[in-house]
């Protein structure tokens, strides 16, 4: 039986570009269960679960944020009642998630052609949030399908061209930068919003600004994550030009500028590196001296 259900022209014109809706097999699966989720909390290192207080503006400030005195898993147990937001990081180190985190991001990539990027480092995080829990205004620095389990959860998403919304220099990455951007009520006739229930789940493309709402029941859902070549590429620019503005040297967003220091073509370095870069020497010579 298929996980997933789409549109294959839609997936194959909008995958990695643009967001949009499928349907997906796993709102019953074992692995989503409350006391499945409690074991699989258990058994993870207490850095790869966050959990905080779900009552929260879509602007909220990092620092902000109420925490919640109780262990993860009983907040899992709890979580009917227990106004908090939680999410497990890291699942696919768990055999089980991983497998079905290979399985549905295989049957998404077939679904979007044979032209579909490749996809590298799969990764899952589990949310379990109570009923009118926010996840605050932020991006991802990975391509992500949000997949829908249990209740309903709204989905705000924002063009990720409109600079108006997130600076560029936002979009740079830093270890030390926090994920929430800040957010304004008037951002919000801009937002595209997927509404989901069990059985929905929406693409949510690489640095697309989003903040995310449940609604009047407690929610469970899985973000599948992946990177293609072009994201890590792009993820390393962004880092290397978020580092050089700590020291004072502001570069060109990634791909707005030919680069002074890669050259096109080996005729424009020095002749030790065209030499060293030339797969044919006396071909490379001649082009160049014409
Ligand atoms: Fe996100």
């Amino acid at each position: 039986m298929p996980l997933i259900e789409l549109d294959r022209s839609a997936a194959r014109a909008g995958f990695h570009r643009v967001p949009f809706a499928m349907r997906h097999a796993l709102a019953d699966h074992d692995l989503f269960t409350l006391p499945r989720l409690v074991e699989l909390a258990k058994s993870m290192p207490g850095d790869r679960i966050e959990y905080n207080s779900g009552k929260l503006e879509p602007g909220v400030r990092p620092e902000d944020v109420p925490g919640i005195a109780m262990p993860a898993e009983d907040v899992i147990r709890r979580i009917e009642s227990a106004d908090a937001w939680l999410v497990i990081k890291g699942v696919e180190h768990d055999p089980a998630y991983r497998l079905l985190l290979h399985d549905f991001l295989t049957e998404v990539s077939n679904a979007a052609g044979p032209d579909a990027a490749r996809f590298e480092d799969l990764r899952g995080f589990v949310f379990v949030s109570s009923a009118g829990s926010v996840t605050p205004f932020h991006f991802d620095a990975e391509e992500n399908i949000l997949v829908q389990i249990r209740g309903d959860k709204y989905v705000h998403i924002f063009d990720n061209g409109d600079r108006r919304l997130v600076a560029e220099e936002s979009l740079e990455l830093s270890p030390a930068s926090h994920r929430n951007q800040p957010y304004r009520a008037d951002f919000e006739h801009r937002a595209e919003v997927f509404s989901l229930i069990p059985g929905d789940a929406v693409h949510i493309p690489y640095l697309w600004p989003h903040w995310v709402h449940t609604g009047t029941s407690w929610s469970v859902s899985m973000a599948m994550t992946w990177k293609t070549p072009a994201v890590r590429r792009l993820n390393k620019v962004r880092l290397i030009n978020g580092t050089l503005r700590r020291y004072g040297l502001p570069q060109a967003s990634p791909g707005t500028r030919r680069s002074a220091i890669a050259p096109r073509s080996p005729c424009m370095t020095s002749p030790a590196l065209r030499w060293s870069r030339c797969a044919a020497p006396r071909h490379c010579a001649a082009a160049c001296a014409a």
